[in-house]
């Protein structure tokens, strides 16, 4: 049988990959998931990442993020690849190395050893990436409660930003970048017109 399509979404917070993430997932009858959290351990795993009251250190954040990625990969993704089903992600390793890494300043080459320890070969096929102006996000970002990450300083989100840019030039043939600042209509056509060029189960 033949292997499931498997496409991943990734940028800073407010840059509207969910949305576009959840529709492409509905548009292709794809199965959709999202990192961190989305298994029963997982769940738990993304209470204690997200509480902004608990301290952690960023190798702590880092790990737990990539327990709960082994978890996933293994429990959900690749079983779901394996079975033909085009996979739909909501953030995957990219964000542990431009959020712990680039943002927090965990070491980028131990990160992706132990990237690799928790997702094996799993590759995505395409990894699109949402990219706003800090500003853009900050104007969209809602100004009630904030998790761990939303509370991080103006130069954390900078720092994140500028690390997706890199690992999206870096590796330019699996990557394909999106001016998320734009109208959410415009930049649904751009990625669909992308993911047309790919062969998915359905539609
Ligand atoms: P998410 O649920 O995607 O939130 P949002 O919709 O606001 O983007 O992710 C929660 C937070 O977790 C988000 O701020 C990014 C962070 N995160 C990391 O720092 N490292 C990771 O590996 C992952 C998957 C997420």
């Amino acid at each position: 049988m033949r292997r499931g399509l498997f496409v991943v979404f990734e940028g800073i917070d407010a840059s509207g990959k969910s949305t576009q993430a959840r529709r492409v997932a509905a548009l292709h009858a794809a199965h959709f998931a999202f990192e961190p959290g989305d298994s029963t351990l997982g769940a738990d795993l993304r209470r204690w990442l997200l509480d902004a009251s608990l301290h952690m250190e960023p190798e702590t954040e880092a790990l737990l993020m990539l327990s709960d990625r082994s978890h996933h990969v293994r429990s959900v993704i690749e079983p779901a690849l394996e079975r033909g089903r085009d996979v739909v992600l909501d953030r995957y390793f990219a964000s542990t190395l431009a959020y712990q890494g680039y943002g927090r300043g965990v070491d980028l080459e131990e990160l992706r050893v132990a990237t690799q320890l928790a997702i094996g070969t799993c590759m995505p096929d395409l990894t699109i990436l949402l990219d706003i102006d800090l500003d853009v996000a900050n104007e969209r970002r809602e100004r009630d409660a904030k998790d761990r990450f939303e509370s991080a300083d103006l130069d954390f989100h900078a720092r994140v930003r500028d690390g997706y840019l890199e690992l999206a030039r870096t590796y330019a043939d699996a990557w394909f970048i999106v001016d998320g600042s734009k109208g959410e209509d415009e930049v649904a056509a751009a990625i669909d017109e992308r993911l047309s060029h790919l062969s998915w189960s359905h539609g």
